[in-house]
């Protein structure tokens, strides 16, 4: 006979806490059937008693101890919403070696102490959950451990960061500057506490982490990703994109190929036929490759109570299927070994350069020196007509090794008619 109940505690009753909570009420009966036992809240961590909630709950369950939640006999599984990677490392290892099973939707815990509080919990004989970690409620994490198990992935490719889509949809769509369509996006509550983290790619490079890791089946550093994020896009970058066919994007990219695994996060001009140019706002998606599959997309939205509390939910009716049925989690990532990472230099791109040239003889064929010096091919070129004797020169080139770039880019830079070089991004060209 399984336990016909499964007891929860909750640390933190912040938005995906309240989420979780609200989905327990709204959708009981349909969870309890689901999970083969009903849900229950027993208890919840908070800091503050007093504070009001956005949703009705029982003054008796909150607790300011954690560890009247963490060593009940009663709670089976914790379901950690506080964030960061400071307390919530503490009680999710102490919940495991009081043998819960753990569910987190802490991208930075996951990314930074993943591997280390896996092996934990395998060596307690339990599992950490993380579907609510990166893509809020879009199903990413059980894809990655299930249903694409059988394929070698060969890429993947997302927009996981819902500030930065909607800053750089808002500047294209509807003209807006970048501090106005960021004071919006912290407004709506996309933004994370520090929104340096969400415009510099750093959050997009934790979810990177965790993706990639269940990807190419590795454990991967936050420092193996390469981070650059949208602070310098201009609206006249996102103009000149779109004139020669692409939407600006910041992408996370994880590939696998013979010499190792490449793992980036860069605003990356995209071909508008591209699935993922399509994806707008505070939207999230992920593109996968796999050998067998093909391509595949998974789209929704990122963030947001209901969203992320929805993959929680779903964590919750599996870790009951998994007391009551020994069901298993998917692949095991205890068992992933370290791969290598190439290095950026090494790594082919095509490029996309927005520079000033004084308007005389010879500017234009010095930089096509340049880039034939270094086997650079040029794919697409634009020039305006010159303002105050200066040329707003676009080039587009073809697929190069980032080194052989980077040279040509500095010899561009020491000649004396090149005035400024305004932007430098990466294109996706397949
Ligand atoms: N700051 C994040 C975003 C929240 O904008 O996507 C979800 O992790």
């Amino acid at each position: 006979m399984g336990k016909n109940m499964i007891r929860v505690g909750l640390l933190g009753m912040g938005t995906v806490g309240s989420g979780v909570f609200e989905i327990l009420k709204m959708n009981e009966e349909q969870v309890r059937s689901r999970a083969g036992a009903g849900i229950e809240v027993k208890k919840v961590l908070v800091r503050d008693l007093e504070k009001e909630r956005p949703v009705k709950i029982d003054r008796k369950l909150l607790t300011t101890d954690p560890e009247e939640v963490l060593k009940d006999p009663e709670i089976d599984v914790i379901v950690e919403v506080i964030g960061g990677t400071g307390v919530s490392r503490q009680y999710v290892e102490e919940a495991l070696r009081n043998k819960k099973f753990v569910i987190t939707a802490n991208k930075d815990l996951m990314a930074t102490a993943g591997a280390e509080l896996l092996l934990l919990a395998r060596k307690h004989n339990r599992n950490i959950y993380y579907e609510a970690s990166v893509g809020g409620g879009i199903p990413l994490i059980r894809p990655l451990k299930h249903s694409l198990g059988a394929n070698k992935i060969i890429r993947l490719m997302g927009i996981v960061n819902g500030t930065t889509n909607y800053i750089l949809t808002k500047m294209s769509m509807e003209n807006m500057d970048f501090e106005t369509a960021l004071a919006e996006a912290q407004d709506k509550g996309f933004a994370e506490q520090d929104p340096s983290n969400d415009l510099e790619g750093k959050d997009a490079a934790y979810k990177l982490c965790i993706l990639a890791g269940l990807a190419f089946s590795s454990h991967v550093r936050f420092a193996d990703v390469y981070t650059q994020g949208i602070n310098n896009i201009s609206k006249r970058d996102i103009f000149y994109a779109r004139e020669l066919g692409f939407a600006i994007k910041l992408l996370a990219i994880g590939e696998e190929n013979e010499k190792g695994l490449a793992l980036k996060v860069h605003p990356t001009l995209i071909p508008l036929s591209h699935p993922l140019a399509a994806v707008h706002y505070e939207n999230n998606a992920l593109f996968v490759v796999g050998n067998a599959v093909g391509e595949t997309m998974f789209y929704g939205l990122g963030a947001g109570a209901l969203p992320t509390g929805s993959s929680v939910v779903a964590d919750l009716i599996d870790v009951a299927r998994n007391i009551n049925h020994q069901v298993e989690n998917g692949i095991m990532e205890t068992e992933f070994k370290t791969k290598k990472i190439v290095p950026t230099e090494e790594l082919f791109s095509a490029f996309y350069l927005r520079l000033q040239a004084v308007d005389k003889p010879g500017a234009f064929a010095n930089l096509a020196t340049a880039f034939g010096d270094e086997h650079v091919s040029l794919d697409m070129i634009l020039q305006k007509r010159s303002v105050e004797g200066l040329a707003e020169i676009v080039l587009v080139t073809h697929a190069v090794e980032e080194k052989r770039f980077a040279q040509a880019l500095k010899t561009i830079k020491g000649f004396p008619a090149i005035k400024k070089i305004n932007s430098v991004l990466r294109v996706f060209e397949k």
